[in-house]
């Protein structure tokens, strides 16, 4: 059995001055939210923690390539490398072996930096995780490019990846879900949901970016948790074993 604790889309500000433009997305409180996830974590005793995107709230024109006022662009990028490397330096010091991807607020080439040994595959506690650090189209659906989908074609039909599998992911598979006029699943959802089904070697697809959360239960899990800049604060914990269905339980801080 292995436990996976989950969580997703902090939106975090600490460097990075001011905060996310939807007030509910509490940024700047969020290295105080972590002092007190680290306590749970230890109370649950994971032996993997997933954070699937969006750890930052970088402004669209940071990500896009121009500052949004009188700063330079540069102080702007120290400020996401520092929040960043915030981050990193907590989950080390939490001391669990992590999983992480990037999100459509994080600055990608700034994370690649950051968490450079941390993309592809990595073989932790008897699972093979897998990082796909997919993009949205022009149109704000999410899509899985070139060098996503092959890491993915390997993962489910390549000889030597024969064994149980987790995939992680910014953006959600299944269910597919219209809100505030966009879909949130990929466009190509309906086949990589059957061709994940049909590898027989995922146990778990964990993803962010809706920030209500989805969760669909059955042979291969998929679960979307609840943004964890948002009250209450969620994250999920998964028990996984290749014989017995997932056990799911979803945690908040304030309780
Ligand atoms: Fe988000």
């Amino acid at each position: 059995m292995t436990r996976i604790l989950h969580w997703t889309d902090m939106h975090m500000r600490r460097q990075l001055p001011g905060t996310a433009k939807d007030p509910s997305r509490l940024s700047r409180n969020v290295p105080a939210l972590l002092e007190r996830l680290e306590v749970k974590i230890l109370s649950h005793s994971p032996d993997v923690l997933v954070l699937s995107g969006d750890l930052l709230d970088v402004p669209a024109s940071v990500i896009n390539g121009n500052s949004p006022d009188e700063r330079p662009l540069s102080d702007w990028l120290n400020d996401v490398r520092s929040d960043l490397n915030f981050i990193k330096e907590w989950l080390s010091a939490v001391g669990v072996p992590f999983v992480v991807v990037p999100g459509n607020n994080d600055d990608e080439k700034s994370f690649a930096e950051v968490f450079s040994g941390y993309r592809f595959s990595n073989d932790i506690a008897g699972l093979r995780f897998y990082c796909f650090w997919d993009r949205l189209s022009a149109e704000q659906q999410p899509i899985r490019d070139k060098v996503n989908a092959a890491l993915f074609q390997e993962a489910i039909s390549g000889e030597e990846h024969e064994c149980a599998q987790v995939h992680v992911q910014h953006y959600m598979i299944h269910p597919p879900v219209f809100a505030k006029n966009k879909h949130y699943q990929y466009t190509t959802a309906v086949d990589l949901k059957k061709s994940i089904h049909q590898s027989g070697r995922v146990l778990a697809v964990l993803s962010g970016h809706y920030h209500p959360g989805t969760l669909v239960e059955g042979r291969v899990l998929h679960s979307g948790a609840p943004a964890f800049c948002e009250k209450p604060f969620s994250y999920r914990v998964y028990d996984l074993d290749e014989q017995l269905p997932a056990r799911v339980k979803t945690c908040i801080l304030d309780n």
